[in-house]
């Protein structure tokens, strides 16, 4: 199908000292694309650059050959690319079937396709529709979080620690989860902390550290890499 994303040599910041020095993000159609690195290194700040949440100073972003560079995040969910950011993503007062219905307020026509689809992904979330999301435990808050960004339909899902502060268990599912959303054609971004299990099952991941792309490869070759894995993946 081709390339669904191309970030190039990204530049920017928070208006101090940029943050991004030239980062590079690249994802093709039915690719898990997994970004792995220290705390700071700009994992957040690069996802954000590309959804149109941080201005990108210098840099190039495509999305299916469109420039999308600094385009509000409004215009990236139309064109289907979902965004679930690391903290904050779900509404707490609300109903989990408030949160899906949120999820997809910039759409017009029925949702009840939508949501059903997200209920047969996940299950659980049809039998607490009705429970306010902040009273959920965290890995059930991580499944709001991802099935109200399914509720766009996006042929582009970005991740930022979607397993932070789970159970093994509860991370094992998850990125079950994340492999089932990649076989119904969505290509996957996600930041990760647990780097080893995100790069098993990644078609490609990113090592970012201070901004700039330190390796780039398929998932199994960075897990491989002596160099990578000592100085990035706990030894
Ligand atoms: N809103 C902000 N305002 C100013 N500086 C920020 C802001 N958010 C992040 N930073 C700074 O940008 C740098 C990169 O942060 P970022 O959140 O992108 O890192 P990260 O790689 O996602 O780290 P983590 O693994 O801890 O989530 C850090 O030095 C951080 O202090
Ligand atoms: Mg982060």
């Amino acid at each position: 199908m081709g390339t669904l994303l191309q970030a190039q040599a990204l530049y920017g910041g928070y208006g101090g000292a940029d943050i991004l020095n030239g980062t590079n993000i690249r994802v093709e159609s039915d690719e898990i694309v997994v970004i792995v690195g220290p705390n700071g290194a700009g994992k957040s700040t690069a996802m954000k650059a590309i959804f149109g949440l941080l201005h990108v100073r210098e840099g190039k972003v495509t999305y299916l050959d469109e420039d999308i560079t600094n385009a509000k995040p409004e215009k990236m969910v139309r064109r289907g690319i979902a965004y679930v950011p690391q903290e904050r993503n779900v509404f707490p007062s609300m109903t989990v079937r408030e949160n899906l219905e949120m999820g997809a307020y910039l759409l017009s026509g029925d949702l009840s396709d939508r949501m059903e689809h997200v209920y047969e992904l996940f299950p659980k979330l049809k039998e607490r529709r009705h429970q306010q999301a902040g009273l959920m435990s965290g890995g059930e808050r991580q499944m709001v979080a991802m099935g109200r960004a399914l509720m766009i339909d996006p042929k582009l899902l970005m991740l930022d620690e979607p397993t932070a502060g789970l159970s093994p268990m509860l991370i094992d599912e998850t990125f079950e989860r994340i492999q089932e959303i990649r076989s119904l054609g969505i290509g996957v971004l996600m930041v990760e902390q647990n780097a080893k299990q995100a790069l098993a099952i990644a078609d490609r991941g990113y090592v970012l550290a201070t901004g700039r792309n330190r390796f780039e490869d398929t998932g199994a070759n960075l897990l491989a890499n002596q160099e990578v894995a000592e100085m990035f993946l706990g030894g």
